[in-house]
């Protein structure tokens, strides 16, 4: 239940979403399918860098049928260069589960939208309350901010009590009868007004309520208990050119990052490793079978750093006369392999080597 200093807040919040929102394209919608694709790819992508890859995703998926039926490999291409493609294995996923358990038509209820694969809390209530105006708060870094100034909250955003008191905080400001216009307006302040670096607090309609401000401490919150350690990987990998135009890619099916990707044959190490040293690895004896005789030559490096890992590879290029046969791998006309979907890192390889891949 909303006190009335409550709606008094969200009345503020929602006042200057009206005057200062971003015209985008997923808000001129009610459609739960078209909202659940925004809420997806702007899940750790920015508004600017997502707008292009939502508008060519809608174009070509209008529908969750059709985007059932499309092929993982066409869906993960156009997925190509935003990152965590766990997020479109589960769309895809989730499509067929739609198609399936809900006869192709996108469910209602909250539960059952939290359901559906890659759909977490936030999405859930993103999604109902957006399309069908139920109440439901959504809770993301934007929102965190947003309350964590506003109340003076000391604990941890990344802590489980945190995480639940926030909650608790956004469900109680909700105004229920305008549940997705008070969501769309707190996420939209938090993302132009309450910035995390330096906002401009004496030009807020909501500076008369911040306790933060108040007591000049607005750069405190959100608090944050620890940073994730990174993990470091060496990635060794093998553009492999047979004399006849061929080469070899490999389909990363592994739990890991870029599932459903494909990549050139790699060789994983604990540390960096000089190519001698590798040429004589069990790993390389597998994939060419007359491993020391071979020509490895150095390509370049490049470090690609992710949120919880920084990958450091080491490109070679190996020309032999056959392809060796290991079914680990697929064979193809050097000028097909454009045509897959690779991760970033793959891309910019590819790229400097003069392939022009979408
Ligand atoms: N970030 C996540 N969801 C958003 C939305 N619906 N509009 C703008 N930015 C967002």
């Amino acid at each position: 239940m909303s006190t009335e200093k409550d709606l008094r807040l969200s009345s503020i919040l929602i006042r200057w979403y009206e005057r200062n929102k971003r015209e985008l394209p997923w808000r001129d919608t009610t459609d739960p399918y078209i909202i659940w694709i925004s809420e997806i790819i702007l899940q750790q992508t920015r508004v600017d860098q997502g707008y292009a890859y939502f508008n060519r995703f809608v174009k070509r998926f209008p529908s969750v049928g059709l985007l059932a039926q499309a092929e993982e490999d066409e869906v993960l291409k156009l997925w190509q260069g935003l990152g965590y493609y766990s997020r479109a294995r589960n769309l895809h996923a989730a499509a067929k589960m739609v198609l399936d358990k809900y006869h192709g038509i996108f469910p209602r209820g909250y539960t059952d939208v939290l359901s559906l694969k890659g759909v977490g809390e936030y999405t859930a209530a993103a999604i109902v309350s957006f399309a069908y105006n139920q109440p439901h708060a959504v809770v993301d870094g934007n929102v965190f901010r947003v309350l964590s100034r506003i109340f003076a909250v000391e604990e941890p955003i990344d802590s489980t009590r945190g995480k639940k008191l926030f909650s608790q905080l956004a469900q109680e400001l909700l105004d229920d009868k305008r549940a997705g216009l008070h969501n769309q307006a707190v996420m939209e302040f938090g993302a132009l007004q309450c910035v995390p670096v330096s906002p401009d607090c004496n030009n807020c309609p909501a500076s008369v309520m911040c306790l933060a401000y108040a007591q000049s401490k607005v750069n405190v919150y959100p608090v944050k208990a620890g940073k994730q350690k990174v993990r470091s990987r060496f990635f060794n990998y093998f553009d492999i050119r047979s004399g006849d135009g061929h080469m070899l890619l490999h389909k990363r099916t592994a739990k890991d990052i870029w599932q459903g990707l494909y990549e050139l044959p790699l060789i994983e190490t604990v540390q960096a490793m000089p190519v001698e040293e590798l040429q004589r690895t069990d790993s390389f004896r597998r994939i060419f079978k007359n491993g020391d005789e071979l020509h490895v030559k150095y390509i370049t490096q490049m470090k690609h750093v992710l949120s919880h890992q920084t990958i450091y590879a080491t490109f070679y290029r190996v020309t032999i006369s056959a392809m060796p046969d290991n079914d680990e791998y697929l064979g193809m006309k050097v000028e097909d392999a454009g045509e897959y979907p690779v991760s970033r890192l793959v891309h910019k390889y590819l790229e400097s080597e003069g392939f022009s891949n979408g």
